[in-house]
């Protein structure tokens, strides 16, 4: 079995507006329902569980009925922070041992593409993390702004989502976790990584549309990102179509 974690248990409080930015629509959409349609559309996936941030679990559920999403198995409250509401989730997964997939609810172009990797890859690996490589020259900052360190691009990589992991595995790091008083994390692949440090974290290629709304000017960049992909469709909706296309053969995918 494998499980879609949807994270959409914050507020958004950098996009700055009334309600959660997962809830904004984006190309006709709640972003919510974008990111819930990929999972639903993955024959990889077999449940859906989505975490809402407190106070509007009901604008969720509404999404979820409307949209007939028939994989969500469970809407339910989000924790205080990121890691919080993971914990949650591994709770509401049960202790069944299956394959388990972190994914911010607000990374709407999420391809088909790297959902079937991430699942793909659980076979040889325990926690798999998703990435791209920086255009941007990384560097490490001191309390004064000033420089410590440049590392080297080559090996940089910007970390996205779906992480997915065996649950046994996830499940064990936040329990070494939960004894650290020290403890802290902005992702799932940290825990791991941390705790169990013994264990490997195969990295898959992400993609430059896999945004996560995050300022006010990414609501406008996603909107875009949707148009070009609506234009293009059906041959964007699937990268490898795309990439086939460009190395000369002309392979259309449809409904990714
Ligand atoms: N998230 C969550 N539970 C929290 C905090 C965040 O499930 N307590 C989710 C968000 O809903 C989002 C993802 O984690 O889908 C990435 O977090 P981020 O972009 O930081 O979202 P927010 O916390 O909502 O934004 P901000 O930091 O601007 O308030």
């Amino acid at each position: 079995r494998t499980v879609a974690v949807v994270l959409a248990g914050g507020t958004g409080t950098r996009v700055g507006l009334g309600i959660p930015k997962q809830l904004l629509k984006i190309a006709g959409k709640p972003i919510l329902e974008h990111t819930i349609a990929v999972f639903e559309a993955a024959a990889e996936i077999d449940e859906i569980i989505v975490l809402m941030a407190p106070g509007h679990l009901d604008a969720a559920r509404q999404i979820v009925d409307k949209a007939g999403f028939r994989k969500v198995s469970q809407v339910i409250e989000g924790g205080d922070t990121r890691n919080a509401t993971t914990r949650l989730a591994l709770d509401a997964i049960g202790p069944d041992d299956c394959n388990v997939l972190f994914h911010d609810a607000v990374r709407p172009l999420l391809s088909p593409r790297i959902v079937r990797e991430c699942v793909n890859a659980l076979w040889t690996h325990a926690a798999v993390d998703v990435a791209i490589p920086s255009a941007d020259t990384i560097i490490q900052v001191d309390e004064d702004d000033c420089i410590t360190g440049i590392p080297v691009r080559a090996r940089l990589r910007r970390g996205q989502t779906p992480q997915a992991f065996r649950s046994s595995t996830i499940r064990e790091a936040y329990r070494l976790a939960a004894d650290d008083a020290g403890f802290s994390a902005t992702d799932d692949c940290g825990v791991v990584l941390r705790y169990l440090p013994d264990v490997p974290i195969k990295v898959i290629e992400g993609s430059d549309e896999n945004i996560k709304v995050t300022h006010p000017v990414d609501v406008h960049l996603a909107d875009k990102l949707f148009q070009l992909a609506a234009a293009q469709a059906p041959r964007l909706v699937d990268e490898r179509a795309y990439t086939e296309e460009l190395s000369g053969r002309t392979v259309v995918v449809f409904g990714g």
